[in-house]
């Protein structure tokens, strides 16, 4: 067969044992080139690895290696301009490259599928992609613990109604809060990254799902394309995508977290609420009522954490039951993947220009603090300070409360009588915890709402950012 006939047969990678092309209903079912495209810069990084190591292998002469890198380079470019685009006959990502390559070189370009399947391609090249892509998260979620960190560091002594059950519970610092979510986020980019350490582990070399005859090294390969090891076992290397469902619900929680935030957003820029404000920017209007503000981009995340898990569902229901080793079915894992890339793109920074953006109401928070008798706690272990067992210093709180909320009256407009009557244990001394500042000021055990240790956790946690700026500007592909 000359060059000629190479390149103006079909673009299929298998056309040898049948007589007729696909039907159209199967072709179009199959193709996934209008997805996995974005593969293209990892299946490139992949090839060049294994023209060089065919070339060590002898079945590529120093000049055959030359002119394959050079024309794999040349394609590369032609991908990042537009010039070379998958055409429609191209079934997915690796079939549009080889068509490409084989325009470039003729006969030599099809010297590269040697030893290699797109079993193990498809399997590298998307680990590729989402070791990548990981970094690129985990930038954005380092950006919006950041944006939390400094409004959580001007709102250490802002005291808000620290709430369970979504009812006014004890004091707490706004600045305290708002450092939860940073915690949530700290895990999210530790399982990103201990997602990473398992995802680092090369296919390449697996073939169809057995390996191949011919002298390889796919050790040397995982090396070239950042992997930490090669896979010990090749038909695990093509069956397995725990790394594709590990990643979706690392991507998941992060998305889980984010609607947590956005739901108290959503409730805190209420006019019941009224504790934050949205800055122009970050908010929307309405098409008929003129006063309308709304908080979309908070509603945005909270939603679209919905196509988050249900991508990861979608990726768990697809792998359940499937045989070893490569099936088809493994083409589904690509779109729930690159949507949740996308989705986490698009979401993070705009969450985290609302939070940097947005104007903290001091005075409405205070005002709200001591509201259903957040202060109560403070009375009980006042009472257990002086020695009564909690469970009483309980009842006679819960009987002061009562009497107040019968008056709906606070904790300290009772008088030194009516103190004395719920209780002789209380005397008027009581009144001295009664104050939000001084609720918050006790607590000074590690982890708790008062300065002290809100200032210790925002170090601790300014340096964790530190740690993980780093990492996320680490680049383990080469491309
Ligand atoms: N497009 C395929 C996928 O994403 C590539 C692997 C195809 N392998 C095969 N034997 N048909 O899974």
């Amino acid at each position: 067969m000359n060059d000629q006939s190479l390149t103006e047969r079909s673009t299929r990678l298998w056309g040898g044992r049948f007589r007729g092309g696909p039907a159209e209903a199967l072709a179009r079912l199959s193709v996934s080139v209008q997805f996995d495209w974005r593969l293209a810069p990892y299946d490139l990084a992949a090839s060049r690895a294994h023209a060089r190591v065919l070339s060590r292998a002898g079945l590529l002469t120093a000049d055959e290696l030359g002119r394959m890198l050079a024309a794999l380079d040349d394609l590369e470019a032609a991908c990042a301009s537009g010039e070379f685009r998958p055409s429609v006959e191209d079934e997915d990502v690796h079939t549009a490259l080889e068509r490409g390559l084989l325009e470039r070189l003729g006969a030599l370009g099809g010297k590269l599928r040697a030893g290699r399947s797109r079993n193990d391609q498809v399997a590298t090249d998307l680990r590729l992609y989402l070791r990548d892509r990981a970094r690129g998260i985990a930038t954005r979620l380092v950006e919006l613990a950041d944006a939390l960190v400094e409004q959580a560091q001007r709102h250490v002594d802002t005291p808000a109604p620290g709430m369970t059950h979504l009812q006014h519970a004890q004091p707490v610092s706004f600045g305290h809060w708002l450092l939860a979510h940073v915690q949530a986020l700290l895990r999210d980019l530790d399982r990103l990254r201990d997602w990473d350490a398992r995802a680092a582990v090369s296919p390449l070399g697996a073939g169809a799902l057995a390996g191949s005859s011919l002298p390889l090294d796919p050790v040397q390969v995982a090396q070239e394309l950042g992997f930490a090891s090669a896979a010990p076992n090749s038909i695990d290397a093509v069956s397995d995508r725990d790394f594709v469902a590990e990643f979706l619900f690392v991507a998941a929680l992060a998305g889980v977290h984010l609607s947590r935030l956005g739901e108290e957003i959503v409730l805190w820029t209420t006019p019941e609420f009224g504790w934050v404000d949205l800055d122009d920017a970050f908010a929307t209007g309405s098409s008929i009522m003129p006063q309308k503000k709304n908080p979309d981009i908070a509603e945005l995340a909270r939603g679209k954490t919905g196509r988050l898990i249900g991508g990861l569902t979608g990726v768990l229901v697809m792998l359940k039951g499937l045989p070893l080793a490569y099936d088809r079915d493994m083409q589904e894992d690509k779109e729930p993947a690159f949507d949740a890339v996308d989705t986490l793109e698009l979401v993070l920074p705009a969450v985290c220009g609302l939070i940097s953006t947005m104007t903290v109401r001091v005075d409405r928070l205070a005002a709200a603090a001591p509201l259903g008798y957040t202060l109560a706690t403070e009375v009980a272990d006042w009472l257990v300070r002086r020695g009564v067992p909690f469970r009483e210093a309980h009842e006679i709180t819960g009987q002061l409360v009562a009497m107040c909320a019968a008056r709906d009256c606070a904790l300290d407009a009772v008088s030194d009588e009516d103190l004395a009557n719920v209780s002789p244990l209380l005397t008027p001394e009581v009144r001295e915890v009664l104050s939000v500042p001084g609720a918050l000021a006790a607590r000074r055990t590690p982890g708790s709402t008062g300065p002290g240790p809100v200032g210790d956790q925002l170090a601790v946690a300014e340096d964790r950012l530190d740690f993980w700026r780093e990492w996320a500007a680490q680049r383990v592909v080469p491309r």
